[in-house]
């Protein structure tokens, strides 16, 4: 028999290295021994490793991620058992892709667990603060995973606690973080970490969430497994917590409801009341219903809806897509970068913006939140023929002699017109109320295109909005 020894970190690239080798030597595996750190030392001896071979190995790259999950399960074999389906490949070219052959299922059911304790131990690490005479601060935590995970677990740790010095002990040895990189060190005997104030919080956390009413004990244990229970501050709450559910249950009872606060009513008027109950009689209702509209699901995650803005009695109307995160946020039209570039436009038009009525088909901002930021995105269909209600209703009341539709959303909603938008633009066509909607590009798409096209187009839009001034004084 081949023995190979295995060091204590880093021993998935050892083994691989070792496999290639004789994998490349043609060497089967019954004729290896995969020998981890604590291994006892082979009574009979051993052979020498063969000279290097001249096969050729294959492995697939999902394969050696798999294989290197499973080098962090605790199982012995598990050495053997990757080595055998490295050997497998070797002449069974489809081998690795079939998840049902036994070895395959296996290979994955032990990285399945692996996974799983990872991903515990992300979850149940408690930190204790250090005593540090460093300017970082400085922690140390002990955790008993089930395989031997340290090292495939701890990046995880570097990145969150990146501003942090910390060192993590577990049986199969310990992790240093000092602010670069990971130190892996051999085990030591479980070390006294002080109490902190962290461990206070933790208690706090979840003394909090824990609800008497909903009490799934399954669940719990499924969650919070009983073997992770004794490294955890919070748990020592749990016994005293179940005791005490039945008292808390039924004091919340006997309690009843309890009064909403100040503002509820006002959250409840927006998003309950009807907002077209009435047809209102002059803009400023219209507004104040629109203000609570409910029409489609836009107003739950809007902060506002942005009526439009400008002269009630104008003669020229300009219609944009929907509000953008600036005009969400402020509650006026056209006020973030694509109002800007729209304004200054209008000027070189010689047309005054408090003079014209500024608005949009959809009055609901329409995102997607990405980290902090929210990204717009263009209103649907069911969004625009929702908010064609309030946009008639505007018309109506301000009666503009012209509209000037700026993109294809708006270009829709008044007309009923979906056509791309290239051919139409610069032309007149009849609204869906009988009114001249003249059709041009929206300032956004300026604002999105390369300088050479922009350019063109802002000239296009300059020369609708003189096309428009024109119009009106004819
Ligand atoms: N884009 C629009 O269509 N409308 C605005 O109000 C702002 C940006």
């Amino acid at each position: 028999m081949i023995r190979v020894d295995l060091p204590r970190f880093d021993r998935f690239e050892a083994w691989r290295d070792a496999a290639r080798h004789l994998v490349g030597a043609r060497i089967p595996p019954d004729r290896i021994t995969w020998a981890d750190p604590e291994a006892p030392a082979d009574l009979f001896g051993s052979d020498p490793m063969p000279p290097a071979g001249d096969a050729k190995v294959k492995a697939t790259k999902d394969y050696l991620t798999l294989a290197r999950t499973v080098a962090s399960h605790s199982d012995p074999e598990r050495w053997s058992l990757i080595y055998a389906a490295l050997w497998r490949a070797q002449s069974d070219r489809g081998f690795l892709d079939n998840p049902a052959d036994p070895l395959m299922d296996r290979l994955n059911r032990l990285a399945k667990s692996v996974r799983r304790d990872i991903h515990k131990m992300h979850a149940f690490v408690r930190f204790h603060e250090l005593p540090s005479d460093g300017p970082r601060r400085s922690f140390g935590a002990w955790f008993e995973p089930e395989h031997l995970i340290l090292q495939a677990a701890t990046p995880f740790f570097a990145k969150r606690f990146a501003d942090m010095d910390w060192l993590i002990a577990t049986p199969e040895g310990i992790a240093r973080f000092t602010g670069d990189t990971i130190a892996y060190d051999p085990p030591a005997p479980r070390p006294d970490l002080p109490e902190d104030a962290n461990h206070g919080l933790w208690q706090t956390y979840f003394a909090n969430i824990f609800n008497p009413a909903r009490i799934k004990t399954n669940a719990m244990r499924s969650e919070m497994p009983v073997k992770y229970w004794k490294n955890l501050p919070e748990t020592h709450l749990i016994p005293q917590m179940l005791a005490d559910a039945p008292r808390r249950v039924q004091a919340m009872r006997d309690a009843g409801a309890s009064d909403a606060p100040a503002f509820a009513a006002k959250v409840t008027a927006r998003i309950r009341q009807p907002a077209q109950d009435t047809p209102p009689e002059t803009l400023a209702q219209a507004q104040d219903q629109a203000a609570r509209c409910t029409r489609c699901e836009l107003c739950h995650a809007a902060t506002q809806t942005v009526w439009g803005q400008g002269d009630p009695d104008a003669r020229l109307m300009l219609v944009g897509e929907a509000p953008g995160d600036q005009e969400d946020l402020s509650g006026r039209p056209f006020v973030g970068p694509a109002g800007q570039l729209l304004r200054q436009t209008m000027a070189q038009a010689d047309i005054d913006p408090e003079k014209a009525w500024l608005t949009n088909a959809v009055k609901h901002f329409r995102f997607a939140p990405r980290g902090k930021r929210r990204m717009h995105q263009t209103p649907d269909r069911p969004h625009i023929e929702q908010c064609r209600w309030w946009l008639g209703i505007e018309r109506g009341f301000v009666a503009p002699d012209l509209t000037v539709a700026l993109g294809a959303t708006a270009a829709f909603a008044l007309t009923g017109d979906k056509t791309p938008l290239t051919p139409r633009r610069g032309k007149v066509q009849a609204g869906l109320d009988g009114g001249p909607v003249l059709i041009t590009w929206h300032p956004s798409l300026i604002l999105r295109l390369p300088d050479d096209r922009a350019a063109a187009a802002r000239a296009e839009l300059l020369e609708d909005l003189r096309q428009a001034g024109r119009m009106l004084a004819a």
